[in-house]
């Protein structure tokens, strides 16, 4: 399996609590290298546009105004078997069914606020670098 590429966010509850740094030694430890991040306010547009395939689930307003509440940090992740492998160490979206070890289990505190996204296919992770990357933001 080449070297391959996601994309992670770290949410607003991740930020809020000053987790930034806790979240992104687990990212490393598990042998994900992070060569682009950025902390930025993702705007309404922004998160409409991400979440769309979601637009049509009863929680779509809940989750757009989450990630809309404060500072997130964009990432790009490389690594071997990349987008796999973060959604290993992510854990389960609902925290309650996180396996031990993950980051979910670790810092989530609910299925909405769940600390962390990470793309759920190298399709997708490449639409979701495009929408907050450019290339020359990206140094691996
Ligand atoms: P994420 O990987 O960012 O992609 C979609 C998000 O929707 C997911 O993580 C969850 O945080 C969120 N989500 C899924 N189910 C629910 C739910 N029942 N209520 C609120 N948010 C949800």
């Amino acid at each position: 399996m080449a070297t391959e590429r996601t994309f992670s966010i770290l949410k607003p509850d991740a930020t809020r609590r000053n987790l930034t740094g806790a979240v992104n030694a687990v990212i490393e430890e598990a042998g994900l290298r992070i060569v682009g991040q950025r902390r930025i306010r993702m705007s309404q547009a922004q998160a409409e546009t991400f979440y769309e395939v979601h637009k049509e689930r009863p929680f779509f307003g809940e989750l757009t105004s989450f990630m809309t509440s404060g500072p997130v940090v964009v990432q790009v992740l490389e690594g071997e078997n990349a987008v796999a492998k973060y959604r290993e160490v992510m854990g389960a979206t609902n925290p309650a069914q996180a396996a031990d070890g993950t980051i979910r289990k670790k810092f989530a505190e609910s299925v909405g606020e769940n600390t962390v996204h990470g793309s759920d296919s190298a399709e997708n992770a490449k639409l979701e670098i495009a929408q907050f990357f450019q290339d020359s933001d990206i140094v691996g």
